[in-house]
Formats: C-alpha cells, sequence, structure tokens
C-alpha cells in the first residue's frame, strides 16, 4: 500500500450510536455485552467458599466419589503415547460410551450423530448459535438454566416466555395457547429432569405434547438432561429424545455422572446436519482437548458403571431427603417446595412479598448461608417473574451440613 495513501474515512454510525473520540473502550463493546455483569450465580458460587459460609447456591457434584486413582492411572499410561497430546480431531471412542450412555436413557443414538462438546455448555451454545438468527424467537421457562440465558444473549432473539408449576413443570397448555395466538418459535429449550432450578419432572403426557407440538408448529426442541441417570426413586421417564429422533436435539454431560472439571458434553444431533453443527463447534476451540477426551472414553469403558450410578443415587437421595425433612421441620408457614425425584436442586417458593434478594442479603451476612435467589433463573426485563423464590442445592454437602444450612436459611427468613 503506498505510504502517502489518504485515510479512508467510514461514515458516521446511526445518530447517538458512534462512540466520540477518546470514548472509553467500553463503549466499543458489542451492543448486547456493554454494562453486562458476570451472572449472580457465579458470584454467589465465590461467596459460598468464604470461611464460615454454609453454601446451598452452587450445584457442585459430590466429587469425592471421582474413581481419581484410575483416572491418574489412565493418563499416565496415555502420556505415553504423543498421539494422546497431539491435535487428532474427532474422538471415536468417546463418542462409542456416549452412545451407550444414551441408552441408558433410552436415547438411541449413532456414532455419527454424537458432537462431543466441552461440557453440556458448549452443546447448548453450537445448538443456539445454529438455530437461533437475531430477532427469531425462542421458548423457555420463566424460571430456567442460566447457562442457556447466557448462550442466547450474544443473538438477543425474542422470547416466549412460559410458566412453569412445581408440580408439573413447563405449562405445556400454556405454550400451546401461545402457538395458537401466533406466536412461532424457532426453538423451545426444556429440562425434563432434576429441572434447574425448579427440582421438577415433566410428566410423560407432557413430554408426548411437547413433542407434538414440535411437528404442528416446526420448531426444534433442545432437551438439556445433565440429571437425567440421576434418579433417586427408580428411573425418570424416558427424555423426548427416546420419543422423537428428529425435531429433539439431546444434550447430556459427563459433568454429573463424572466429575465438572473434565468438560465434557454432547448432543445428538440430525445425521446430515452433523458437519454443519460440527464446524460451529470448532468455531470456539477447534476441538475438545483429546488427552481428556481419550482418558474419559477409557474410563467410562473400565468401570462398573451400573455400580457408580447406584453409588452415586444412593448418596444424593441421602442428601435430598436430608434437605427435605430439614425444610419441613423447619420453614415457617406461608412456604411451598418441590419434591425432585433427582438432579441436586429444590426449589422454595417463599411466602408472598419476601423478595429472595433482600433475603439472600440477611442469610449471609447475618447467617453465614447462601442459596440462589429466583431473579438469579429469569430475564432481567420480566415484570411478571415473582421474586419470591429461591434454589437451594443439597448435592454438594453432607446430611449433618444440610441440615444446619436450612436452619440458618429458616432462621434468615423468620429474622
Ligand atoms: C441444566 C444444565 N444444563 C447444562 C449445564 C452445564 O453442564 P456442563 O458442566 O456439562 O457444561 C448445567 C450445569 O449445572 C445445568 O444445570
Amino acid at each position: 500500500m503506498p505510504a502517502a495513501s489518504p485515510a479512508v474515512k467510514t461514515p458516521p454510525g446511526p445518530a447517538g450510536t458512534a462512540p466520540p473520540p477518546g470514548a472509553p473502550l467500553d463503549s466499543l463493546l458489542a451492543p448486547w455485552l456493554r454494562g453486562r455483569r458476570r451472572s449472580l450465580l457465579r458470584r454467589l458460587v465465590n461467596a459460598g467458599t468464604r470461611p464460615g459460609v454454609l453454601s446451598l447456591a452452587g450445584g457442585l457434584p459430590a466429587v469425592e466419589l471421582f474413581p481419581a486413582e484410575a483416572y491418574g492411572r489412565i493418563l499416565k499410561d496415555l502420556l505415553e503415547s504423543p498421539g494422546s497430546v497431539q491435535y487428532g480431531g474427532r474422538c471415536g471412542e468417546l463418542r462409542e460410551r456416549v452412545v451407550e450412555l444414551a441408552r441408558r436413557r433410552g436415547v438411541s443414538c449413532a456414532t455419527d450423530r454424537v458432537l462431543v462438546t466441552t461440557g453440556a455448555q458448549q452443546a447448548l451454545d453450537v445448538l443456539v448459535r445454529s438455530f437461533v438468527a437475531p430477532r427469531d424467537a425462542v421458548a423457555l421457562e420463566r424460571f430456567t438454566y442460566t447457562g442457556f440465558r447466557e448462550a442466547l444473549a450474544p443473538l438477543s432473539p425474542r422470547l416466549v416466555t412460559l410458566p412453569s408449576s412445581l408440580g408439573g413443570g413447563l405449562d405445556v397448555e400454556a405454550l400451546e395457547r401461545r402457538l395458537r395466538l401466533g406466536a412461532r418459535p424457532k426453538l423451545l429449550y426444556v429440562i425434563p429432569d432434576g429441572h434447574n432450578p425448579l427440582g421438577v419432572s415433566l410428566p410423560l403426557e407432557s413430554r408426548r405434547r411437547l413433542v407434538a407440538l414440535a411437528h404442528e408448529y416446526d420448531f426444534v426442541i433442545v432437551e438439556d438432561d445433565p440429571y437425567g441417570l440421576l434418579c433417586c426413586d427408580g428411573e425418570f421417564d424416558p427424555p423426548l429424545a427416546a420419543l422423537d429422533a428428529e425435531r429433539v436435539l439431546y444434550v447430556g454431560s459427563l459433568s454429573k455422572v463424572l466429575a465438572p472439571a473434565l468438560r465434557l458434553g454432547w448432543a445428538r444431533v440430525p445425521a446430515r446436519l452433523a458437519e454443519a453443527l460440527a464446524a460451529v463447534k470448532e468455531m470456539g476451540d477447534l476441538e475438545c482437548s483429546r488427552l481428556t477426551m481419550l482418558a474419559a472414553a477409557r474410563l467410562l469403558g473400565e468401570l462398573d458403571f451400573d455400580r457408580r450410578l447406584r453409588d452415586l443415587r444412593s448418596v444424593y437421595r441421602e442428601r435430598r431427603d436430608a434437605m427435605l425433612e430439614a425444610l419441613a421441620e423447619r420453614l415457617p408457614g406461608g412456604c411451598s417446595f418441590s419434591r425432585p425425584g433427582g438432579g441436586m436442586f429444590v426449589w422454595v417458593e417463599l411466602p408472598p412479598g419476601v423478595d429472595g434478594e433482600g433475603l439472600l442479603e440477611r442469610a449471609l451476612g447475618e447467617f453465614g448461608v447462601v442459596f440462589v435467589p429466583a431473579a438469579a433463573f429469569a430475564d432481567a426485563r420480566d415484570r411478571a417473574a415473582p421474586a419470591n423464590g429461591a434454589r437451594l442445592s443439597f448435592s454438594g454437602a453432607g446430611p449433618a451440613a444440610l441440615r444446619e444450612a436450612v436452619a440458618r436459611f429458616a432462621a434468615a427468613l423468620d429474622g
């Protein structure tokens, strides 16, 4: 380029949007990101690690049950072969193990339909970026998993916000009414079992109806099922993906059945879209850690997985029961709470007028206990979202600590 070429002048942006010269760097951020804070939930998880504070905030799996010795041995062995620390593309071994895990949930899936991702979170991100264009509509529950909202944020879609109940989860009749009135979501997000944050399961009839509606009104369902293998009372109903092989994009995770630090999850995607969706995943991180994928595949191959599931379920059952008993004993009148069949969370509906965030401030400041208030799971612009809710997690502490934490929570509520 000639040194003396004149500077190219770009036209000014639309009125009011061009930052003035010397404006702070933040003003150059994409509009959706300006002024955005780290999620309340992440900040609370940090508060729960302060000395003396009991945490009911994070949905932390019981990692003390992770087979660390076997994993260490496998890693050591893998490190002897340079291929395991090289770029290597997709990992057939792990995809085969994923097919077996999916089968345990009644979801049939050939290996060419498995997209291995960096946790279920990346699967949600890839699916959202692949299907949702700006201004498309997305249907989701009023209170739902924060990570899904965050994956949506850069796309700023229109939201079709649906109510749920502590008895039956997502209100499918409300969805049907919205569809009849003209709502046209491109994608619906649902957590069928061990719902985060509500701790509910969707009845089988609602699962069937959702699949029928997806066909009738032409939308895809993203079914997020990280807790599906962690039923404390027998087995959960089959996921939506077991009822429909195409419309339902099923998301699973190793975080809850092995360990979150592996950062491995997956999606079952339609075979003819598998290449396109894999390319979207690669835009983010090229590939998952090959070493970790190989190690996880070997670990899953070696483990007595039936036994592992039995052990996990029995630990979580004990914890869940301790929390439910303590809530029944300690909570003042005017509260109700979900009775999860599994997963990691209980939702407490506080008496009308009690603000979850205000309660949290008192609970943390005066009683040394943290939980996640309802507002963390709702869209900040949703004025219809009641503030009198709290998510309590029972997964990360033993029964005695849970009883003490619930006693403190109830005391904060009384105080
Ligand atoms: C409903 C739901 N989906 C997805 C995730 C993310 O899981 P992963 O650790 O596999 O990314 C979580 C984690 O808590 C979750 O609760």
